[in-house]
């Protein structure tokens, strides 16, 4: 018998750590690029982020937008007409919330939304807003990305960018 071994990965973008024989395509939890997913003896734990004050407040708008989005999808999940959809909003937002967890610790802080989060009525309207959701944070981390002079903090906004836009692709294809 063949003998597989596991090992565990980790992503260098969330930190979470995946156990398998082989790197993933995409990390499980939050989506990045496999290229972004090494042997865990290679991780680096970056922590709390010495920023700029541009790049501070930033992440808190990242922060503050991907929070957003992951209750957003949490309700659409409750709500979906079908398993397909269900499915769909329930992995996009768990990957936001992952993705607001990576902004809290880039920050060293978590914040609270007070805003309730209000959802369209059908499944077909839920992604024609999800589209414009992912569309916006994808302008904001492409032009964070470009702008921040700290390199962690252009890693995570091109890494997380790029999971927007698997979001976006997403959205599109389902409607
Ligand atoms: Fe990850
Ligand atoms: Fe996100």
């Amino acid at each position: 018998m063949e003998v597989v071994y596991i090992k565990p990965w980790r992503c260098q973008i969330c930190g979470e750590t995946y156990l398998g024989s082989e790197a993933p395509d995409r990390c499980p939890y939050c989506g990045a690029e496999g290229e972004n997913v090494k042997s865990a003896a290679y991780y680096l734990e970056y922590g709390k982020v010495e920023m700029s004050e541009q790049s501070r407040k930033d992440c808190l708008e990242a922060l503050r937008l991907e929070l957003n989005n992951e209750k957003f999808y949490e309700k659409c999940a409750e709500e979906a007409e079908n398993q397909i959809s269900r499915a769909i909003f329930k992995r996009l937002g768990k990957q936001e919330g992952e993705h607001a967890e990576v902004f809290e610790d880039m920050l060293g802080e978590e914040i609270e939304l007070k805003e309730e989060v209000q959802i369209p009525d059908n499944d077909y309207d839920r992604f024609t807003e999800a589209h414009e959701h992912e569309k916006m944070a994808i302008d904001l981390y492409l032009a964070v990305a470009r702008r921040a002079p700290e390199k962690r903090v252009k890693d995570v906004f091109r890494a997380i960018s790029d999971v927007e836009n698997e979001h976006l692709i997403m959205s599109n294809t389902f409607k």
